[in-house]
């Protein structure tokens, strides 16, 4: 195993510089702001009465926070879609449907064809992407296009393809300013960011003890309201920075289920950490809930954590998780000998889609 105090040998492995990448969210929030004010908008985007996200993997889970973070504040409904055909109800509103397709390569199959589909269809469209056929595609039909620069693998650009989304829909009017929010999240990441780096020694680094902790388990990260999609955030940085096997679950619906199915296999049920994100803003019930349910899991054999968002609004409280998962999710990777950037399985499957074509 790799000790995580030696920033020599970390440095060595992280061959992609995935925990600089993580590092620079606090600046990708404030660049992704800017980055998307600069573009042109139709009138008539802003009178749509739903908003249907496109988008896989790393270019999809902004669409989720997203709408975690607007549920309560957004008045028509935000959907995800991750697939090729959309649902049969876009044809029937298509004129009051606002779709926006994010691909950070472009190249994604699945948004291509949910993308084509929806302008067969005649909807609302904008794309968000740093090139690829999405950014020719979205020239040549003259829609919005929301390019960014970054050089890094989609997840890692997540504060340009969440933050993308919500000054779009803010600049639309389906939300008030929350720049301000932003600007509290990019300054609370800031300070968090010395205490996560790479450089402070693991008696002192939370996301260093954490990672630590999960060598050799299956995390599953349980999270309600807007935490349930930073739990699903957790869950695939989990599987492609540190090449493990997670789960992830929302409450209350996992109090209807998933508590009962704690007794087989054995030798499994013994290998989970349940990883509680909790909100010091939650309702008194949800923590009710939230605590329950640990101790009825913990009783039943399965190592459990609670980790507490920090941050006055939503949005701070969302990312500060997100950036302790982030990485959290990179010294797992580190700590096993592994170097967090490659994904030859999703690379595998893309050739192999695109060679069949
Ligand atoms: C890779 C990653 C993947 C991709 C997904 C879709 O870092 O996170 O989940 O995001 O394969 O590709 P893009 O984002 O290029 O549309």
């Amino acid at each position: 195993m790799v000790d995580l105090n030696d920033v020599r040998a970390l440095r060595a492995l992280d061959g992609g510089h995935m925990l600089r990448l993580i590092g620079e969210l606090p600046d990708q929030l404030r660049a992704g702001w800017r980055n998307a004010a600069a573009v042109n908008l139709p009138a008539a985007y802003g009178r749509a009465r739903r908003i249907l996200i496109l988008g896989m993997g790393g270019s999809a889970i902004g669409g989720d926070l997203l709408r975690g973070l607007v549920a309560a504040r957004c008045p028509v409904p935000i959907m995800v879609h991750r697939d090729y055909s959309l649902p049969a109800w876009v044809a029937d509103s298509a004129s009051e449907t606002l779709v926006i397709a994010s691909s950070h390569s472009g190249n994604t199959e699945e948004t291509l064809t949910a993308c084509h589909e929806a302008r067969e269809k005649g909807a609302h469209l904008i794309a968000l992407t740093t090139g690829g056929e999405l950014a020719a595609r979205a020239r040549a039909w003259g829609i919005p296009l929301v390019l960014y620069r970054y050089a890094s693998p989609p997840r890692a650009a997540l504060g340009y393809s969440f933050v993308s989304l919500l000054a779009l829909l803010v600049r639309l009017g389906f939300l008030p300013d929350l720049q301000p929010e932003l600007e509290e999240a990019a300054s609370l990441l800031e300070a968090m960011r010395p205490t996560l780096a790479e450089e402070r020694p693991l008696s002192e680094n939370p996301a260093k003890e954490l990672a630590l902790s999960l060598v050799g388990r299956v995390p599953v990260i349980f999270g309600a309201g807007a935490l349930a999609t930073v739990a699903r955030r957790w869950k695939c940085q989990f599987n492609e920075n540190s090449k493990t096997w997670a789960m992830w679950e929302e409450l209350p619906e996992a109090d209807h289920n998933t508590v009962v199915g704690t007794n087989f296999p054995a030798e499994g049920i013994g290998r989970l950490t349940a990883l509680f994100l909790a909100d010091p803003q939650e309702d008194a019930r949800t923590a009710l809930r939230r605590r329950a349910t640990a101790d009825l899991l913990s009783e039943a054999g399965i190592a459990c954590r609670t980790l507490t968002a920090r941050g006055e609004g939503l949005l701070a409280r969302m990312f500060s998780l997100i950036f302790l998962g982030d990485y959290v999710s990179c010294y797992l990777a580190l700590a096993q000998g592994a170097d967090p950037t490659p994904i030859p399985p999703i690379d595998r499957l893309k050739a192999l889609l695109a060679a069949a074509r």
